[in-house]
Formats: structure tokens, sequence, C-alpha cells
């Protein structure tokens, strides 16, 4: 199936999933966006309120601030594919449990899977977990780290750093490393296997 045609699947079955709890208090899941072809894709936590309100992804302050990032190495929103690790807001914001973490990974891995970009770029802790689950974000942030045959880069999540303006200068310079990293990706990329082995779980890479 083309990347187009499988995106836009995914996307109906999240906006009528009931896979976990979280289906109850959603308004509008939020599958993601950004062009199928993207070389990047961002992968951040859940909807917050606007997100929920919206049924897309990083429309809140977060939102802005990320186009900020974007817009400090040459890319614009529309550039890259955006999505999150959990597709219907927690209520009141909270943590992700593991179950619905788990129930909605397939619809993630699809996505990655139909769009296999160059180089995707975690924000967050949880969206970190997606591929290194036993990895500390201060330790690994803003390095490319090769998982299940992609390229990684985690960073910190940008509200993260809205709450905690120590992180700012953090996340600035590692989203700085960003065009290096992807030029760097785009050799490899082209002798990826594809990710299929969605269920296996995840061999711990080169660093660790
Ligand atoms: N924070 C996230 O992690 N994702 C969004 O879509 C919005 C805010
Ligand atoms: Fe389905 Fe994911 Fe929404 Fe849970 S969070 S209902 S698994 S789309």
């Amino acid at each position: 199936m083309k990347a187009v045609q499988e995106l836009e699947q995914i996307g109906k079955e999240v906006s009528q999933c009931t896979k976990c709890e979280l289906h109850y208090s959603r308004k509008l899941a939020v599958p993601g966006e950004g062009p199928p072809d993207a070389e990047i894709m961002f992968i951040g936590e859940g909807p917050g309120f606007h997100e929920n309100e919206q049924g897309r992804p990083f429309v809140g302050a977060a939102g802005k601030f990320l186009e900020e990032l974007l817009s400090s190495i040459n890319l614009k929103r529309s550039d890259v594919f955006i999505a999150n690790v959990i597709k219907c807001r927690p209520p009141g914001n909270r943590d992700p449990l593991p179950q619905e973490l788990s129930a909605c990974s397939e619809y993630l891995e699809r996505q990655i899977l139909a769009i296999n970009p160059r180089i995707v770029v975690t924000l967050g802790r949880y969206s970190m977990a997606h591929y290194l689950p036993n990895a500390k974000i201060s330790q690994v942030h803003g390095q490319s780290i090769r998982v299940r045959g992609r390229l990684i880069v985690a960073m910190y999540h940008p509200a993260a750093a809205l709450h905690q303006r120590s992180l700012r200068p953090t996340i600035e310079a590692d989203f700085a490393k960003l065009p290096e990293l992807i030029n760097q990706a785009g050799e490899l990329h082209e002798y990826q296997e594809p990710a299929h082995q969605v269920k296996e779980e995840p061999k711990q890479l080169d660093m660790f």
C-alpha cells in the first residue's frame, strides 16, 4: 500500500479506536500529520487540551515552541511529520499508562513504517521509551542512535523546556545538530532494512 493510503487508513482507524480507556474521554483523536514522504518524523507524547479540541498535534504552546525550533534550522512544520505515542488525550494531561501505550503503539509503528523517515526525533520520555526503554534522556539527548535499523534522536519535550527554562539552551543546541544528523542518516537510509519486527523486543544498541 502507498504511504499516503496507509496513513489515511491509520487516521480512520485511530479516529474510531476503542482499544483503550482513553477513547471514553477524548473529543477528537489526534493521529498526526505531515507529508507521507517526510524525511524527519517528530514523535511527541500525547494530545493536550487544544489538540483534543482540534484533532491536530502540537497546536498549543508546545507546538508554537516546536515551530520556532524548526524554523531555527530552516524547516517549516509542513516539512516534517508530527505524531504522538498516544493518540487520545489522557484526562487532565496525566501521564499515559503502560496499557494505553502498548494498545496505541501499533498505530505509531505503522506510521513509521509507511513514512520510512531518515530520522525519528523523539520528544520527551514516553516517546524516547518507544525505542529506548532503558535510556535516560539526560544522557542520550541530541545523539543519533541506531535502533532496529532506524536512526533515532532523543530530545527533551518542548513543553518541558517551556516549564524549565534551563532546558531551553539544551533543546536549541540539539535542534542545531539536526541538519548534519539528517545528512548522515541519508546515507544509512539507502541500506536500511524495513523495520518490520514490530513485536520484537527492542535490541539494545551499540552504545549501551
Ligand atoms: N504535547 C505533545 O506531546 N503532543 C502534542 O500533540 C501536543 C503537546
Ligand atoms: Fe485507541 Fe490509542 Fe486512542 Fe487508546 S489512545 S483509544 S489505543 S487511538
